[in-house]
């Protein structure tokens, strides 16, 4: 058997404080590793939660361009913000740090240093992306372009935003700045790398021999993809000045790469976490009885198996024993995207309903609760506001909520608000298949939650409210007690059916508790007893409430949700996205934009044909005019054109353009000027002639 773990390290993915959080995060790396962490309190186990918020990289000196405020001011606004948010929704983090932290930064330059030190990181001297005007190598962030794959002009030096593709800065097509907006130029830098192929074979056995069996097949998968596709040199060092300086003295405005520091983030925090506690943090990273387990969504794949591991190895830690990584969530039949505004920021939910008249914990309950069963686990799963209604109404409130009101309200009606006695001799076959099935659920949960099946856990839990409603339903106490008056004897078999339903609404508290903690709370309050109650070592037992004990009367645990809030939702989520839209288009380039659409009869109102430039002369004092004459087969034309900043005249006669042949004549500079050529703009503003592709005759019909 496998012996238990002394101690646990819990981590949850360090967000980056350049935004809001939205429920795809909360689903992925922080309600699983909440219900995990308060389970192993429940059993007592020694365990500690870290997280806190990832404070570099080039995504925050980004969003604070956007905000138009410093790198400082965003991430002191969004750690805030994210901690608050966390709290509210009781993610119960031991610690929740963040990596502009002091502590932060000697411990990622300890790291470095002891790394380099060894010899274990190469030197490369490559050419990268410079921006000559802004004196900064470019980032990947900061070079935007056109996609190679779908020529969308919304892809970075990383990442295509439209078709999601990873990109290298080198694929883009007509790169430019971000910064300045000039095309960029490669300069050579000096950056340092962890040469990952070196530690391909302990990779290998490591992960696809030692964890085949309880690592999740899509973490193994893409493990396996990455060291069969052949592990690269990966820089840990970035041209940036933002982020913690390398400690070196040949480094100079050269900064930690986020992927370095973010992960050793969760060290710093677990320091933090022991000085505040005045423990020692060294256990929970040296000694082999720890457990240390990352909740992150597979974006983060890589980093947390493959290069934060090896980082481990070199630096003498632990590995991690589990990496329970979470595929992505959607929302209402697309993917979230903080771009296109189709999201649902856990701030959203808070004041929707959390801090709404009829909120509070239960709505968090039910957020953690809907969150956990469509937790996407094994593949892509879909948020929907529908789903959520109906998760909450006919499971929270139907099952379990009505399970537990039913079973409180019988009680006070039938036994006068006490825990009636269970009489043995009467007991039947029915009352044992309820305690049995207490205990088996009970280790069903157990081996899910250890397992990191938190869907399935959580269904077995609900299923045994399911199994409380039919166990009561089946031995219909109501009925008894109209027959009390002729077989007073028929008290015993109520009391014995109430007993039964009061211990396992205690052992649900205990139970549901890692899942929705208000709710255990609350049922512990109806219960009159301590939380001491909700140690897991308790579950499964049928004498949790003492004979004769007095109850409070019951408290409403679920409310319903209301088909028009769910309405509300949804039109929220659509006009919000709709906006971002209008903004986007707005915002393009004038190249992406359109005129208001026209119907054909209005093209066929324009006369176009094919003509050739017999002589051409600059107009005075007009610096952008030429005037133009123009042979179009039928007639000579003279046309005033505004191109004279991009051709010389004598470069253009002899050429064939395209004439608006039916424009009304204008005065342009005295001149009268009859038709206008066609001419294209490119992204610098060039132009360039509309041309047939072959020389054809002057007056050609052009449609
Ligand atoms: O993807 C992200 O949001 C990263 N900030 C996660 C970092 S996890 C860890 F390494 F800190
Ligand atoms: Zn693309």
């Amino acid at each position: 058997m496998k012996q238990q773990p002394k101690r646990y390290l819990v981590t949850s993915a360090l967000p980056y404080a350049n935004g809001l959080k939205h429920i795809g995060h909360l689903a992925g790396a922080y309600i699983p590793a909440d219900i995990y962490v308060r389970y192993l309190r429940a059993q007592k186990r020694d365990v500690v939660f870290v997280c806190g918020s990832d404070e570099h990289g080039t995504a925050i000196p980004i969003q604070a361009m956007k905000e138009g405020t410093t790198p400082q001011a965003i991430i002191d606004k969004y750690h805030a913000a994210m901690e608050s948010d966390f709290a509210d929704l009781q993610i119960s983090f031991d610690i929740y740090h963040r990596t502009s932290d002091p502590l932060h930064h000697e411990t990622s330059r300890e790291f470095f240093t002891y790394l380099h030190e060894r010899g274990e990181l190469e030197t490369k001297e490559t050419e990268q992306y410079y921006d000559a005007a802004s004196d900064t190598f470019l980032a990947d962030r900061y070079i935007k372009g056109t996609c190679p794959h779908c020529k969308s002009d919304r892809a970075f030096g990383d990442q295509c935003e439209t078709c999601g593709t990873a990109l290298s800065p080198d694929e883009l097509i007509n790169p430019v700045s971000t910064i300045s907006g000039n095309k960029p130029v490669k300069k050579k830098t000096t950056h340092w790398y962890l040469p990952l192929a070196k530690h391909e074979s302990f990779l290998r056995e490591w992960i696809l021999d030692q964890h085949k069996d309880d690592w999740r097949a899509s973490v193994l998968g893409q493990c396996k993809s990455w060291i069969d596709g052949g592990l690269q040199s990966r820089a840990v060092t970035r041209d940036l000045n933002w982020g913690i300086q390398v400690p070196l003295e040949d480094a100079k405005g050269k900064v930690l790469y986020v992927w370095f520091d973010a992960p050793i983030g969760y060290i710093s925090a677990t320091k933090q976490w022991a000085i505040n506690s005045k423990k020692d943090w060294k256990p929970y990273w040296y000694e082999e009885d720890t457990q240390l387990v990352h909740f992150i969504g597979k974006d983060n794949i890589v980093f947390h198996c493959i290069i934060f591991p090896v980082m481990l190895k070199l630096h003498g830690n632990i590995l991690p024993t589990n990496v329970p990584a979470n595929e992505f969530l959607n929302l209402e039949g697309d993917k979230m995207s903080t771009s296109r505004n189709w999201k649902l920021e856990m701030r959203d939910y808070i004041n929707d309903f959390v801090k709404k008249e009829n909120g509070g914990e239960q709505c968090v309950d039910m957020l953690r609760y809907y969150l956990t069963q469509i937790a996407p686990e094994s593949k892509d799963s879909e948020f929907t506001w529908k789903g959520f209604q109906d998760a909450v109404n006919s499971e929270l409130v139907s099952i379990f909520g009505n399970y537990v009101n039913r079973t409180f309200v019988l009680m006070h009606k039938l036994c006068n608000g006490k825990v009636p006695t269970f009489h043995a001799a009467l007991a039947d076959e029915k009352d044992s298949q309820l305690a049995q099935d207490i205990l088996d659920i009970k280790n069903k949960v157990e081996h899910s939650l250890e397992n990191y099946k938190f869907r399935e856990s959580l269904f077995d839990v609900i299923d045994l409210a399911r199994k409380g409603n039919k166990y009561m339903q089946e031995k219909e106490p109501w009925i008894l007690a109209k027959t009390i008056a002729e077989n007073p004897a028929n008290q015993q078999l109520i009391d014995n059916c109430m007993h039964h339903c009061l211990q396992l609404t205690a052992n649900l508290a205990i139970l549901i508790n890692p899942f929705l903690p208000a709710t255990s709370k609350k049922l512990c309050y109806m219960m009159k007893v301590v939380e001491k109650l909700l140690d897991w070592e308790n579950a499964g037992s049928m004498k949790l409430l003492s004979v004769g004990y007095n109850l409070r009367e019951p408290q409403l645990l679920f409310r319903k949700i209301e088909d028009e809030e769910i309405a509300f939702q949804i039109e929220k989520l659509k006009s919000g996205a709709m906006q971002e839209n209008e903004k986007a288009e707005e915002s393009k380039p004038a190249e992406n934009q359109l005129k208001p659409e026209i119907v054909f009869d209005d093209f066929g109102k324009i006369d176009l044909k094919t003509g050739i430039i017999l002589s051409a002369q600059k107009v005075p004092k007009a610096d952008k005019l030429l005037q133009l004459e123009i042979d179009l087969g039928f007639e000579k034309r003279t046309i005033l054109s505004g191109i004279a900043m991009y051709f010389q005249p004598e470069e253009i006669v002899g050429k064939q353009v395209v004439v608006v042949a039916n424009l009304a004549p204008r005065m342009l500079r005295g001149v009268e000027s009859n038709g206008m050529i066609l001419m294209a703009e490119d992204k610098e503003g060039k132009l360039h002639f509309v041309q047939p592709e072959n020389a054809i005759p002057a007056g050609s019909k052009v449609s």
